[in-house]
């Protein structure tokens, strides 16, 4: 296949891009990317060179651009990874959340359309459908739980859910949503908690636990949600959202304990700091669907994936002192 890839320069998207390149020998990709604060370059050092990957700079919000690249290109299907992705950010400035998130959804749908109808992927998020309360262990969300988003980040990824559904149903879009849970693992933004936590551990600093630290989060690692998404854009059925969830509820005190005794710091390190905004208390994904229609079912499990997400960015100390130096920058400037 010949995919275009959008966003593939953050956490999500490049893991996605090495999958692909690693298992399918024929396929072929184009990153387009705008390599905002959350892209860097340096983590698709290998990809530059392979000659099935080419990358290029740019905003998907640009109409001119993205139908160049459709017109040049003859793509088989788009994998919409870009986005504005923290919820923090989106409560501080929304308005680029609204734009990237959804807007760019558009020009990107919209293209897919004018060009011969190219197969859509929308990767979604399980925060579309709000939180559920910590004392109903019961509650999980299903692909009918009703839209109910909490942060102007969930309210601009429901937005983009609604419009691709809408272009499904108005346009014929041959097109499927993914809505997964919390994931972790290698070249994840240090904003996000796992690797924020783990490089505070690292280098002895305080850790922040908004409120008491009790929020529950539904965890899978990277590599088994880009399985899932390559899945669905293979065999998914044209019209459908499927949730992704890796079936590990952990509230975020454990998981900063778990840091915390794997890095071998002390407790002491923790901090109890101000509450978000809106915090949404607990996600938990009911996966039966995606399990049931295409028989995906996360592999890696919690204690494994945290154990070795944490080598990762003991081994990989220079991925994220660049960006705590803002030396990325400078590198993600290099590129025009
Ligand atoms: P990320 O912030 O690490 O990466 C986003 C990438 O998109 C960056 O490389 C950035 O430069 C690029 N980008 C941003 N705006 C752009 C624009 N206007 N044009 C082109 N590129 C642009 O995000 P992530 O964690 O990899 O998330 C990827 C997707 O997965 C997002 O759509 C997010 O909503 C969704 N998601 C994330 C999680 C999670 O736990 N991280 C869970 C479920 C769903
Ligand atoms: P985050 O990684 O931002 O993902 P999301 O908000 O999309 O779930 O946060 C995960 C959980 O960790 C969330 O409940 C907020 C909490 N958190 C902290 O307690 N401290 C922090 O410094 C961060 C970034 C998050």
């Amino acid at each position: 296949m010949n995919l275009l890839v959008t966003g593939g320069a953050g956490f999500i998207g490049s893991n996605f891009i090495k999958y692909v390149l690693k298992n399918y020998k024929d396929d072929t990709i184009l990153c387009l990317d705008k390599l905002t604060y959350a892209g860097n370059i340096s983590t698709l050092k290998d990809e530059l060179n392979d000659e099935r990957f080419t990358f290029v700079r740019g905003d998907i919000c640009d109409r001119e651009l993205v139908d160049n690249l459709f017109k040049n290109n003859s793509f088989d299907a788009v994998i919409n990874f870009a986005a504005e992705s923290h919820v923090d950010k989106s409560i501080e400035n929304p308005e680029v959340f609204l734009r990237t998130n959804i807007i760019g959804v558009e020009v990107l749908m919209d293209a897919a359309i004018k060009y011969g109808n190219i197969r859509f992927h929308q990767i979604s998020t399980d925060e579309v459908y709000g939180d559920l309360p910590l004392d109903r262990k019961d509650l999980k969300f299903t692909e009918d739980s009703p839209i109910k988003p909490s942060s102007p980040y969930s309210s601009s990824k429901a937005s983009s859910d609604l419009l691709v559904m809408a272009y499904v149903r108005t346009y014929g879009l041959n097109a499927t949503i993914s809505r997964c849970s919390n994931n972790y693992g290698p070249y994840q933004f240090p904003e996000k908690l796992i690797p924020l936590m783990t490089i505070n551990a690292l280098n002895g600093i305080k850790l922040p636990v908004y409120g008491e630290g009790k929020n529950v989060r539904d965890w899978i690692h990277v590599e088994d949600h880009c399985r899932a998404v390559d899945l669905i854009v293979r065999e998914g059925t044209i019209g459908s959202i499927y949730n992704i969830g890796g079936n590990f509820e952990k509230s975020n005190i454990d998981v900063v304990n778990q840091i915390l005794e794997a890095t071998g710091k002390s407790q002491n390190l923790i901090t109890f700091v101000e509450d978000r905004k809106g915090h949404d208390l607990r996600y938990a994904i009911d996966a039966s669907k995606i399990e049931k229609e295409l028989g995906f079912k996360a592999r890696v499990s919690f204690d494994e994936g945290i154990k070795e997400t944490i080598k990762w960015y003991i081994s990989n100390r220079n991925w994220w002192e660049e960006i705590l130096n803002d030396k990325y920058i400078e590198k993600n400037n290099e590129i025009l």
